[in-house]
C-alpha cells in the first residue's frame, strides 16, 4: 500500500523519543500524522518539552491532526504508566493503537569503543517494550526503534 493511501484516521499513536524535530522519532510522528493519526510526541525530560511542543504544534498546523506532548523515562515503569495514562486522558480514548518504542540514547560511537553503559542506554527501546502497559490493545502495532 502506498504511504499516501494509508488512512490512520481515528487511530492514536505514541512515538517515544520523538521530541527532537530532526530525529527519526519526529519523522515517524510526522508520517503517522500525515496519514491522519492523533500523535503523542514524547521526550525524556520536562526541559525538553518546549522543543517537543513546537514540533507538535507544527505537526498540527501542517496535517490538522491532534497532537499532545508527554515526557518521562521509558526505563521507569511508573513514569511509563503515567505517560500512557496521560495519552489516554488527553486523547479521550481507552487504548493506544500504535506504539513506536523509538526512545534511546542518540549519541553514537565506534562499536569497539562502546562502554557497557552506552550499550545499556542504546537498548532502551527494548525496555520500552517490556514496560509497555496493558493500555496497548491486543493485536495492535508494536515496533522497535530504528
Ligand atoms: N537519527 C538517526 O539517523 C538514527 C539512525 C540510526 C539509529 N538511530 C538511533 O535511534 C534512536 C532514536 O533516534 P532519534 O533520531 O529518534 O533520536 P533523537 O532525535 O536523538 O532523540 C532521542 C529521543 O529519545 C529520548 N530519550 C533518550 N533517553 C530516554 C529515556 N531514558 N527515556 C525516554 N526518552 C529518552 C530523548 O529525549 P530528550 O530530548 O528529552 O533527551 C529524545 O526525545 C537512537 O538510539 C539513535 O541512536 C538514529
Amino acid at each position: 500500500m502506498a504511504p499516501d493511501t494509508l488512512s490512520l484516521a481515528g487511530k492514536t499513536a505514541l512515538i517515544t523519543g520523538s521530541g527532537r524535530e530532526n530525529g527519526v522519532g519526529a519523522a515517524i510522528a510526522r508520517g503517522f500524522a500525515r496519514s491522519g493519526a492523533a500523535v503523542a510526541i514524547h521526550c525524556l525530560s520536562e526541559g525538553s518539552k518546549p522543543r517537543a511542543e513546537k514540533l507538535a504544534a507544527n505537526i498540527t498546523t501542517e496535517f490538522g491532526t491532534k497532537t499532545i506532548v508527554v515526557h518521562g523515562s521509558v526505563s521507569d515503569y511508573k513514569a511509563t504508566r503515567e505517560m500512557v495514562s496521560q495519552v489516554l486522558k488527553e486523547f479521550d480514548v481507552d487504548h493506544i493503537d500504535i506504539l513506536v518504542n523509538n526512545a534511546a540514547d542518540g549519541s553514537s560511537q565506534p562499536l569497539l569503543d562502546a562502554t557497557p553503559e552506552h550499550l545499556e542506554r542504546s537498548r532502551l527501546p527494548a525496555d520500552g517494550r517490556e514496560t509497555a502497559p496493558p493500555s496497548i490493545g491486543h493485536g495492535e502495532w508494536v515496533t522497535g526503534g530504528p
